[in-house]
């Protein structure tokens, strides 16, 4: 019989056996994998896991400072690393979503790289950092072959693999083996921040997909606004937690409105939540109209740049969780 308890205890004394002495390099992501993955490998080996997290500008209102903070709170050994200008001046004028996905992918490799150096820099002299960590969950495994594979290239996840060969860094991901509900059960056991294990899943390209069309700072402002009113909403209501994922998107159309007398013109954001198992397959959630009700009159009147909000009621397949 599986259980946490053993997993952690097991698992701790094989990443001891396994790492000795040596230093670990990883990147965190806030989600729930990498945080559980590098606390293990903290009990594991202590401050020689190098964690950093990265601002890449695509993120949820105040996510990186609070993310930071909870990876501190957790005595991580951590680095936040700010670099938004970097990925919106990459982005700058891209709207397709497969481009922005390479250019995200390849921008992190960038910054991963970067900040890698620079661990090594403050290692002691003959000491090397010879792993990279990483929150591999057997579903990645799985979708990373058939996303991979001959079949079919589906949309390029780059959770998995898609570092370059001169990192040289030999791969450690001690959740491997482990479902969704599973590292769940083993962040319980570590203790791990609850408001952590129980975050929706969030697409490592965050809102540079969720951003129909191309990106701007201006635009990441306006959906953080969007999104935070929306997010808060359904965890004052409770259905945040009977909710498998759900975000806003930012529409490539700007509609009439009118506000007084005026006319505006401004943009549209689209509500999306979703329940699931496992993300292959999605069911739209009911939210109660009153619900909707307020968050749309709650967007409208306090965040300047939208006047229209509308609710998404398409199920996967055919339609997909993320609109890009
Ligand atoms: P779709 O839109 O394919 O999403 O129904 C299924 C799940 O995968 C997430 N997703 C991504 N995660 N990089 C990621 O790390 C990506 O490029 C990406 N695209 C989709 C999506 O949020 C949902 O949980």
């Amino acid at each position: 019989d599986w259980t946490a308890d053993a997993f952690v205890e097991m698992t701790i004394e094989d990443l001891k056996t396994q790492l000795g002495d040596d230093h670990v390099i990883m990147a965190l992501s806030g989600g729930v994998d990498s945080t559980v993955a590098a606390v293990l490998l903290h009990h594991a080996i202590g401050d020689k896991l190098h964690c950093f997290f990265v601002d890449h500008g695509l993120l949820r209102k105040n996510e990186f400072q609070e993310v930071l903070d909870s990876y501190e709170h957790m005595g991580l050994n951590i680095k936040g690393v700010n670099a938004k200008d970097q990925f919106y001046s990459k982005l700058a004028g891209v709207s397709d979503p497969e481009q922005k996905r390479k250019i995200i992918g390849a921008s992190f490799i960038d910054v991963f790289d970067e900040a890698a150096k620079q661990i090594q820099a403050e290692l002691p002299d003959g000491v090397e950092a010879k792993w990279l960590g990483q929150g591999t969950i057997y579903p990645d495994v799985i979708e990373s072959i058939s996303v991979n594979g001959p079949s079919a290239t589906i949309k390029s996840h780059h959770n998995v693999g898609g570092l370059p060969d001169y990192m040289k860094l030999n791969v450690i991901e001690p959740l491997r083996t482990l479902f969704k509900d599973e590292v769940r059960r083993v962040g319980k056991t570590l203790e791990v921040d609850p408001k952590i294990l129980g975050r929706h899943p969030f697409p490592g390209p965050g809102f540079g997909i969720r951003i129909l069309g191309d990106v701007t700072a201006e635009k990441v402002r306006i959906l953080q606004e969007a999104d935070d009113i929306y997010i808060r909403n359904l965890r004052e209501s409770g259905w945040y937690d009977k909710i498998w994922q759900a975000g806003t998107i930012f529409l490539p159309v700007q509609s009439v409105g009118v506000m007084g007398d005026e006319r505006t013109y401004e943009h549209v954001v689209a509500l999306r939540a979703v329940g699931s198992l496992d993300g292959m397959t999605a069911d739209w959630i009911h939210l109660p109209y009153d619900l909707l009700a307020k968050i749309s009159n709650e967007i409208i009147n306090h965040v300047k740049g939208i006047n229209r909000v509308v609710y998404d009621i398409s199920s996967k397949p055919p339609a997909t969780i993320e609109w890009e």
